[in-house]
């Protein structure tokens, strides 16, 4: 059996009051259209097909990787419509699922159980039940039970407007079925649109059942609409993650503060972290890691026993086990630090590797840097790694002690053991086990009196 799942994106979204196309916000940093895109290829033997309109050129760029086939619908005059622009693709054996670009947060479980109550005479639609249901379409039974049709809100009369069942907009159809009822779709309703919902009531008359399923909860199957709505579903997405999170043994501070835009390819256990972190892309972290507040992970590993103090930035980085970072520390792109590494208050790193123990515990910028194992650098130290066109390299030895206030004016060398004096500008290769030092001798001028103010 072959599916074939249409995904309805062809709205302007006008309550988002944006420029950018309604499908392409983001919820965790992933287009909502991305998300339903991603669950869709979750379910087995799946074809995808987006039917788009405005902001066409900007939609199909932003998901150019994945494997979809678009049409276009030019005008929007109704989901029954926009279906219909997708029934040449759309093969008599195949299952059809109608999906929305704009509803994200749908789960691949219920769709399953949707999809299981499909057959060549029945059709399955996800429905729920509202408080208010004002807006929705709502789903007509009969005195058994038995949907006969949905009406849309604006042609409802009161006793049905009462009807608390509402459409989801969500169903799966056999292809034969569909196509021949897409044919037969009117627009003699309040809005002169082609309703997909008309569909109902047409397969009532051919025989075939109507087997709904209730959506397990309400946020699953919400729409965004406005900005509103969006902040509310990122809030339901990123709880869903600190309970994730929580129940694969992570403690965490206050579920209700943190922020998971993307995975983890690793998860330990006993992590615990304080509140406002977030991570982003693809983290790996590894058991007994500690968070503190105010932390941004992005792209990195932070293997087991590390310690991060708050207020820190990591990004692209490799940070070895018992490590501690922070707080105010900031680990750039390409940064491994080995076991035991120290990295301290207002520390920057740049695309260098520390080895193991090593400690930049104040103050420091370390750029295109190989630092051995077992080095000390005081605070203040600067490598000056770039002339203002070139970028070079530092390379630090084991044991090295490097005082405050340095400047290694790269490309550098520092012998292993060397002990830099505090305060100089190093510009030479040092040798080993030296100190090396360059700075003004100290003089103190005796019988020296201060300037006195004239009168
Ligand atoms: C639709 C359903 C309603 C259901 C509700 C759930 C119909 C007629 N009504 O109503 O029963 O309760 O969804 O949210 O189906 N779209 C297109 N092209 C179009 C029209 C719409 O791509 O020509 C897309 C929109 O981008 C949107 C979705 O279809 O993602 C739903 O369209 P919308 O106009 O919001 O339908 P509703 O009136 O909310
Ligand atoms: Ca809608």
């Amino acid at each position: 059996m072959a599916l074939k799942t249409i995904i309805l994106a062809a709205g302007q979204g006008t309550r988002m009051c944006s420029k950018l196309p309604k499908v392409l916000h983001k919820l965790a940093n992933k287009t909502l259209l991305q998300h339903v895109c991603d669950t869709s290829f979750k379910l087995k033997n799946n074809h995808l097909i987006v039917v788009y309109g405005h902001g066409g050129v900007q939609v199909k760029h932003e998901l150019a990787s994945l494997n979809l086939t678009w049409i276009e619908q030019t005008q929007q005059l109704g989901t029954g419509h926009a279906v219909q622009q997708a029934a040449a693709e759309i093969e008599d054996s195949d299952t059809v699922l109608i999906l929305y670009g704009d509803v994200p947060l749908l789960k691949q479980q219920t769709l399953n159980n949707l999809l299981s109550k499909v057959s060549s005479n029945s059709l399955a639609l996800l429905t729920v039940t509202l408080n208010n249901p004002t807006g929705y379409g709502r789903i007509i039974r009969d005195n058994n039970q038995q949907v006969i049709k949905i009406v849309e809100q604006k042609d409802a009369d009161a006793l049905e407007q009462q009807v608390q069942e509402v459409n989801t907009g969500i169903l799966a159809v056999q292809g034969k079925k569909l196509k021949h009822w897409l044919l037969q779709l009117q627009n003699d309703n309040s809005q002169q649109e082609y309703y997909l919902t008309d569909v109902i009531a047409m397969a009532v008359a051919d025989g075939i059942e109507v087997k709904t399923q209730q959506a397990p909860n309400v946020d699953e199957v919400l729409g965004v609409n406005n900005r509103i709505q969006l902040a509310h579903l990122e809030r339901v997405y990123q709880l869903e993650q600190a309970e994730a999170l929580m129940l694969a043994g992570v403690s965490l501070c206050d579920p209700n503060r943190i922020d998971v835009r993307g995975s983890f390819s690793k998860l330990g256990q006993d992590i615990t972290i304080d509140i406002n972190v977030i991570f982003i892309g693809t983290n790996s972290i590894a058991d007994n890691v500690t968070i503190g507040a105010n932390v941004i992970i992005k792209n990195s590993t932070i293997e087991s026993g590390v310690v991060i103090l708050p207020n820190c930035i990591i990004e692209d980085a490799v940070v070895g086990a018992d490590s501690r970072i922070g707080p105010f520390a900031r680990l750039r792109p390409q940064t491994k630090l080995a076991a035991k590494v120290h990295v301290g208050n207002f520390v920057e790193i740049k695309k260098s590797s520390i080895a193991t123990g090593s400690k930049i515990n104040h103050l420091s910028y370390i750029g295109d840097s190989i630092i051995g194992s077992g080095v000390n650098i005081g605070a203040g130290t600067i490598t000056c790694n770039y002339d203002g066109v070139n970028k070079f390299q530092t390379i630090i030895q084991d044991g090295a002690f490097i005082g405050s206030n340095s400047q290694l004016v790269a490309p550098v060398n520092i012998g292993k053991n060397a002990t830099i004096g505090a305060g100089s500008t190093i510009t030479k290769n040092t040798p080993d086990a030296q100190l090396t030092l360059t700075r003004a001798k100290q003089i103190s001028i005796k019988n020296w009196h201060r300037p006195l103010k004239n009168s």
